[in-house]
């Protein structure tokens, strides 16, 4: 079976909704419509690959906010490891209903969901110990262009979100970032002078690898400045399947600017 066949026969499995553009991921009803029909997808990679890295960070007193989340199962992975004070949010109306629902059938009634836009909070300053995204915020990039120079309009966007993460996070509070966008191209959003938090990454998965950002409130230094580091963690490798999916939308541009480069 060829790639392209492969991929159609996972996303027919999985009952995903593949757009035929990664323009959609801008379009709030391409989701609102993907999660009507969708039960459950999971971007880049399932919690199992990412845990020993959260749970350096992530605390069962921590108060979290997660954002996008769509049908993830993140949150429940965390409420399973002892984090109670999870509040998931996401632009889809109907993304929100259904994990509502679906966490409520589980019993897990301590996560609060609700329909929030990461470009514009609806929390109050400093409420949350970690803020975390799993491949929302990658969505902003979509129609970024030459990745090296994006668009005013995505990094706009792109400060909107980071600024309001910032406001809203306790003052030592962290941010966790799982993307596909590579620190090179992330770096210069994340180290304007605004912030006070130092930027730190590390990476997870078998042959492709994502990217994992930790971004600590307050602990920005004048050393630190300018500097985005690696954390030398030793990876683990758990030898899952590629997921193989619509995220390769997301992988072919970065395929694509390697290409040019
Ligand atoms: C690529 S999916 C990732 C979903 C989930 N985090 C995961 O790991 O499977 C992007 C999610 O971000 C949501 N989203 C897109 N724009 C958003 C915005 N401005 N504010 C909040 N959520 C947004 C979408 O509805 C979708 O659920």
């Amino acid at each position: 079976m060829d790639g392209d066949s492969q991929r159609r026969t996972e996303t027919e499995r999985s009952g995903a909704v593949e757009p035929s553009t990664a323009l959609a991921y801008l379009d709030p009803h391409y989701w609102d419509q993907r999660f009507a029909h969708e039960e459950h997808y999971e971007w880049f990679k399932d919690y199992s690959h990412f845990r020993h890295l959260i749970q350096q960070h992530v605390h069962p007193n921590s108060s979290v906010l997660e954002l996008g989340c769509g049908n993830s199962q993140l949150c429940e992975e965390l409420y399973k490891d002892g984090v109670t004070d999870i509040t998931c949010t996401d632009l889809s109306a109907v993304a929100v209903e259904r994990m509502q629902k679906r966490l409520l059938s589980k019993g897990y009634k301590e996560i609060k969901v609700l329909e929030a836009d990461m470009l514009d909070l609806p929390f109050s300053n400093e409420s949350f110990d970690v803020v975390i995204e799993k491949g929302t915020m990658d969505v902003l990039f979509v129609d970024s262009g030459d990745p090296w120079n994006p668009r005013p309009a995505t990094v706009d966007k792109a400060m909107a979100m980071l600024r309001g993460v910032h406001r809203v996070l306790k003052p030592d509070g962290i941010f966790i970032s799982i993307a596909f966008g590579q620190p090179h191209f992330r770096h210069p959003l994340f180290n304007a002078l605004e912030f006070t938090w130092s930027i730190e990454w590390n990476t997870f998965g078998d042959g492709f690898h994502y990217f994992f950002y930790i971004l600590k409130r307050g602990r920005r230094s004048s050393e630190s400045n300018g500097l985005i580091e690696r954390v030398n963690t030793t990876s683990i490798s758990l030898f899952h399947d590629e997921l193989e999916s619509e995220d390769y939308i997301f992988r072919m541009n970065i395929d694509e600017v390697e290409n040019q480069t």
